[in-house]
């Protein structure tokens, strides 16, 4: 695979079965006996978000599924369909176009061109391409994101900020703490990472996988899917996989594993899982929000103030991503480093 074209160069192909390569164990697969329909997870209209009712099931959804939808927003819908567009545009860029982007020859550390997952480790592949990108500064994306989708990332980006701050404002109130400052703004907020998926049409959806199961290694993620659907999130505590359908103009809220970390288990960062698709070709855009990479986070102090035993120790934020990276997606697996 690659020479800019990844997995979509293979798609392109229109081979009859997907190679050898990226048949996954069937451990990896997800088993469609275990989707349950009759169940969804929350769809939270925010237009009054100030309103204690529309708080309370914000952190009930963050207790109870870890992933909820999110409507009336306040990021306008006509930036979502650009940064769709944008992503879709990048990826079909001639294969010459996208290699400069590939892990040898990008321009700066902080945008890379991928597929599959972690090469090394990974027996086999997942179906999917995505471009990753660190946010360092305005300056720097201008630089080195490339021109066809960057202005529409960071817009995308920038009006999701109040959001973020909103959401983020809610949740730690629900753990007794009044309000964002500087000690812990920097641990809930302090970087963000952007990758805009696509998830090329694949004959064989059912013996491999777009995305293995995970869960984010985020303090939160929004993520924007398109029409297509494929994404599943594990019921808590259960067997049971439930989709995410895509609602419109909606964006999908996670918790991630720093949040379950800092919340000392009460906020729960759930294990979901992509299937490919036979029919389209899918393009997603989270943005992850995380600590800064040399933060120390662990259960935070006014969560554990009352005598609350700590379920997670401190450490690195930094260590904890490469160790995230170092294996292969392995579902909630990540989160026992911080045991
Ligand atoms: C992911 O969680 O890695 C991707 C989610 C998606 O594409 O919907
Ligand atoms: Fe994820």
């Amino acid at each position: 695979v690659n020479e800019g074209n990844g997995v979509k160069g293979l798609s392109e192909l229109k081979i009859k079965t997907v190679p050898e390569l990226f048949i996954q164990p069937l451990e990896k697969r997800l088993d469609m006996s275990k989707v349950v329909l009759k169940e969804s997870i929350p769809v939270i209209d925010m237009s009054n978000y100030e309103d204690p009712e529309v708080m309370d099931s914000i952190c009930d959804a963050a207790e109870k599924w870890g992933f909820f939808q999110v409507v009336n927003h306040d990021v306008p819908l006509s930036v979502l369909e650009d940064v769709k567009k944008a992503t879709r545009r990048f990826f079909e860029l001639p294969a010459d176009e996208k290699k400069k982007y590939l892990f040898n020859n990008s321009p700066s550390k902080n945008v890379r061109l991928l597929s599959s997952f972690v090469p090394e480790v990974d027996k086999a592949m997942e179906w999917k391409d995505y471009l990753s990108c660190f946010y360092v500064s305005d300056d720097e994306a201008m630089a080195f994101w490339p021109s066809v989708c960057r202005d529409q990332v960071l817009e995308y980006m920038s009006k999701s900020e109040s959001l973020i701050k909103r959401l983020l404002e809610i949740l730690i109130k629900r753990l007794g703490i009044t309000k964002l400052d500087e000690t812990n703004q920097p641990l809930l907020m302090g970087s963000r990472r952007v990758n805009l998926n696509y998830y090329p049409i694949c004959p064989n959806p059912e013996l491999t996988v777009g995305v293995g199961g995970h869960s984010d290694v985020s303090t939160l993620t929004v993520l924007l899917q398109d029409e297509t659907g494929g994404l599943y999130v594990r019921k808590l505590d259960s067997d049971n996989w439930i989709h995410v359908p895509p609602v419109k103009g909606s964006l999908t809220i996670n918790i991630g594993d720093a949040l379950q970390i800092m919340s000392n288990g009460r906020y729960k960062s759930i294990e979901h899982h992509v299937v490919a698709n036979m029919h389209e070709n899918r393009v997603s855009v989270p943005i992850f929000v995380n600590p800064r990479p040399n933060d120390v986070i662990g259960p935070l102090p006014e969560v554990i103030k009352g005598g609350e035993k700590a379920l997670y120790k401190q450490v690195l934020y930094s260590d904890y991503v490469k160790h995230f990276y170092k294996k292969s997606h392995n579902g909630k697996d990540t989160i026992d480093f911080a045991k």
